[in-house]
């Protein structure tokens, strides 16, 4: 039998299976035949080695390593730098490394800046305002101490230097909008100030990240609309406010770890290409948010290795995603221009089984992303529609790791089953589950646990990776070439509101 399997393969391999023979030079002819016995991977035979009891014994393991995380976070985490974290690198390296010589497998490590807010306290006047929290990367107050000062109201949206008066010692009140919240933060340092205050503009809380550390910046807070309004009345009325801040927090830099696996077979100028992220955020053990895509990919890239491929295929887990998709976006700024034209198109996988999930898409087409992206979001709805599932089109708007990839001229798409929405009567009707809630319930919080997924989407969407990875493992006909690397024209799109999941804007 293994001599016909051998012909046959080499008749319907062709160029491409030739091309990969000096890898098999110092094989030995048994090798030969193992490589060469393999089928061309299926979508059918892909999906139907998808189960979501292994999915979720992969998900116990995950969870077992996030409690690595409580000696020095009190609770279970996989945030990066925390031990959960590392454990999560380890379990992804080892799985791949335990498949054999099917994967190249390498490590691309990078500097990320992590922070960690301990205390906060902020006054204004005589009030506590009930929605102040630390934005996200803030520095401490001076010495770690409360500062105090009299509340400044700061001209326009506080976007340049000018509508700074002279702050000295005092605390600086600043409307958000029009740009980033680290840039306020800076400016408001640099006017003298000893902390800022950033109001939201719209209605309802705010939290917010103030971005790439900068020497200017000072401890910032963010508070609703209305708890600011009165105290800006006051202000414009030219009354005094008396106000107090207080943070205790550390922004350091550190090293972690993107991994990247990509198929010794297929051609390897013509990539198919897929991640998740092996992070979570410090408040809780990311089990969903993005356990779930993480052990999608592990799940698939184990099944993969029983198949030939046409086309590489090459897997990511993004390291740093929650802290502004740090991973993701080193390594599409570190690819040459010859590597980026390799890439044919990279699918997202971020948080696939929510428990009160929809079946989302992201709805990007061609008319203002790479040309290519419009053609995998269909691939998505037809795998929806052919099974008689409902699905909805979310926006490409930057919360996920595909950000830098359709910025550098590459195609881009994916799935998710939606994060801290809320669902919609008509969502309920068309995916089951609970109208007026969250469509993750536990996003970025502690309870984003084992019991945070539901496995019939969860290994649904498996399916759906495996149908995708397969599909253009086998053929790219049909399938845009890649033109350019140059930044996609996202025209309201840059800068975007959203760089990873929070606001920075
Ligand atoms: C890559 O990272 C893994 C997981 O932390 C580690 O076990 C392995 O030794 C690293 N490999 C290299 C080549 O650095
Ligand atoms: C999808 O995006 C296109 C623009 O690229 C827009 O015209 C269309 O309305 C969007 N569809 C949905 C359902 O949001
Ligand atoms: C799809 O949504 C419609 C409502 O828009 C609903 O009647 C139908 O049952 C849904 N299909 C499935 C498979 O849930
Ligand atoms: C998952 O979703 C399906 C379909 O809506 C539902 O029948 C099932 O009860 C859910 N499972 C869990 C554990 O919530
Ligand atoms: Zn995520």
């Amino acid at each position: 039998m293994a001599p016909s399997y051998l012909s046959l393969a080499f008749l319907l391999l062709g160029e491409s299976f030739a091309s990969q023979l000096p890898l098999f030079e110092s094989a030995s002819t048994s090798q030969i035949h193992l490589a060469a016995k393999k089928e061309l991977v299926s979508s059918k035979s892909l999906q139907d080695s998808i189960h979501a009891d292994s999915l979720f014994e992969r998900a116990k393991t995950l969870y077992s390593i996030a409690e690595l995380g409580e000696g020095e976070y009190n609770h279970p985490t996989r945030v990066i730098g925390s031990k959960g974290h590392l454990g999560t690198i380890d379990y992804i390296y080892s799985t791949i490394a335990e498949l054999g010589d099917y994967y190249v497998l390498s490590n691309q490590s990078f500097p990320a800046v992590v922070g960690n807010v301990y205390e906060s306290r902020l006054v204004l006047g005589s009030e506590v305002p009930v929605s102040a929290i630390a934005m996200s990367l803030t520095p401490p107050t001076t010495g770690k101490e409360p500062v105090l000062g009299p509340l400044a109201l700061v001209s326009n949206v506080g976007c340049s230097a000018s509508d700074y008066p002279d702050l000295s010692g005092k605390i600086a009140l600043i409307s958000r909008g029009e740009c980033p919240f680290g840039t306020k933060s800076a400016l408001a340092g640099r006017a003298g100030a000893v902390a800022a205050v950033v109001y939201n503009n719209e209605k309802g809380a705010l939290g917010g990240t103030l971005g790439t550390p900068s020497p200017d910046h000072v401890a910032t807070f963010s508070i609703s609309d209305s708890d600011a309004a009165p105290h800006i009345k006051k202000l414009k009325n030219g009354e005094l406010v008396e106000a107090s801040a207080y943070i205790d927090a550390i922004v350091e830099s550190i090293e972690t770890t993107n991994i990247i696996a990509q198929t010794k077979e297929g051609d390897p100028d013509n990539c198919v290409m897929l991640g998740g992220h092996s992070d979570s955020v410090a408040e809780g053990p990311g089990i969903n948010d993005d356990g779930s895509g993480s052990l999608t990919l592990l799940e698939v890239a184990t099944q993969l290795t029983n198949y030939h491929v046409n086309n590489c295929v090459r897997f990511a887990w993004w390291a740093g995603e929650e802290e502004g998709l740090l991973g993701s976006d080193y390594y599409v700024s570190v690819l040459s221009p010859e590597e980026n034209l390799k890439i044919r198109l990279f699918m997202d996988y971020d948080m696939l089984a929510s428990p009160n999930f929809a079946y989302q898409v992201y709805n990007a087409t061609n008319a203002v992303n790479p040309v290519g992206s419009e053609e995998l979001r269909d691939l998505y709805t037809e795998f929806y529609t052919s099974h008689g599932l409902n699905f909805t089109y979310i926006p490409f708007d930057g919360r996920s790791d595909y950000d830098a990839f359709i910025r550098h001229g590459i195609p881009g798409g994916g799935i998710a089953t939606g994060a801290e929405g809320v669902k919609t009567e008509a969502e309920q009707q068309m995916f089951g589950g609970i109208a007026g809630d969250w469509f993750d319930p536990c996003y970025h919080q502690l309870c984003d646990n084992l019991a945070n997924l539901n496995l019939t989407a969860w290994e649904l969407n498996t399916k759906l990776v495996a149908h995708s990875v397969a599909m253009y493992a086998q053929s790219f006909d049909g399938f845009p070439k890649r033109t350019s690397f140059e930044a996609a024209a996202v025209p309201d799109a840059l800068p975007g509101k959203y760089h990873g999941h929070q606001l920075q804007l």
